[in-house]
């Protein structure tokens, strides 16, 4: 019976990997570094929409909402509808629509794809998204998912070398990055806004979830070894991208979701955004 137990113990805090049964998927992520960040997506297929003789029933109410903790019952029609973008803030969609509208915006590079929450709902928004994933088996999950988005091309890689590659052939382009690229031992947010200021310097919005805000010490934030993702940390490499900029922090409605910091240039403010 102890051995039962030994084993089941074992089992549960294996890092899980990435299978797929007919009706259930799960993804894996590694754990060992930042506990807080532990995610199982779990695919159920027919709780939010089903058919009745009356007509389909899409109920958003009934998935697991942030609040239920770090374990997500994973539901299509909700992620299709953007339901998980931004770590589960759907209600700031909005603010990024006001972003590529006041802006003119039509093109969005992710870094960390993870199951594609983000990049469904920027889907809707831009005209191409550009997303990149460092983990196969995530990216392929991901990619194969969100094949019904034609316009969002996906890319298996660290992010600093896509980023790299890929930049060059936007730089006619003003580009929303939305940098998410965590949770392994290398973080590589300094080289991507190194790689974003070689080719859109003042010709971009860099949005960094995770952000810390000053003054809010309720509200989560990563911090990885003695570095914490805050303005203090990037800023010198925010001046490599702009010749000036002012930073928005964005607070979701549930501040489990996190801030995020969204950076835009000086020269972009006026009247835009008044
Ligand atoms: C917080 S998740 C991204 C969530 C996603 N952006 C969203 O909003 O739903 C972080 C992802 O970054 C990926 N990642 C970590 N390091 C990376 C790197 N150097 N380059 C690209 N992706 C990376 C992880 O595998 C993970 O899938």
């Amino acid at each position: 019976m102890q051995w039962l137990g030994i084993c089941f113990f074992l089992l549960c805090s294996t890092n899980l990997v990435a299978f797929s049964t007919n009706e259930t998927s799960f993804f894996s992520i590694d754990e060992s570094n930042f506990e807080e960040n532990k995610i199982l997506v779990q695919k159920n297929l027919s709780s939010v929409s089903r058919s009745t003789q009356a007509g389909e029933i899409v109920d958003f109410g009934s998935y697991y909402p942030i609040e239920s903790g770090y374990y997500y019952l994973f539901n299509m029609e909700a992620w299709r509808s953007g339901f998980y973008a931004f770590n589960y803030a759907p209600e700031l969609t909005l603010f990024f629509a006001r972003l590529q509208k006041g802006f003119h915006i039509n093109t969005a590079v992710e870094t960390g794809t993870f199951f594609g929450g983000t990049t469904a709902a920027f889907s809707y928004l831009f005209d191409e998204i550009h997303t990149i994933e460092i983990q196969e088996s995530t990216f392929l999950e991901s990619k194969q998912r969100l094949k019904e988005f034609p316009n969002v091309h996906c890319y298996l890689g660290s992010s600093e070398q896509v980023l790299s590659q890929l930049l060059p052939s936007l730089d006619d382009k003003r580009v929303l990055f939305y940098l998410d690229a965590h949770w392994q031992s290398y973080w590589p947010l300094l080289q991507e806004i190194e790689e974003i200021s070689k080719t859109h310097r003042d010709n971009c919005i860099i949005v960094i979830d995770d952000f810390k805000v000053p003054g809010r010490a309720d509200i989560p934030y990563d911090a990885y070894g003695v570095h914490e993702c805050s303005l203090e940390y990037i800023q010198s490499q925010l001046n490599k991208a702009f010749s000036s900029y002012l930073v928005y922090y964005l607070i979701p409605k549930n501040k489990i979701s996190r801030a995020k910091a969204v950076i835009i240039p000086k020269k972009w403010m006026q009247p835009q955004i008044n």
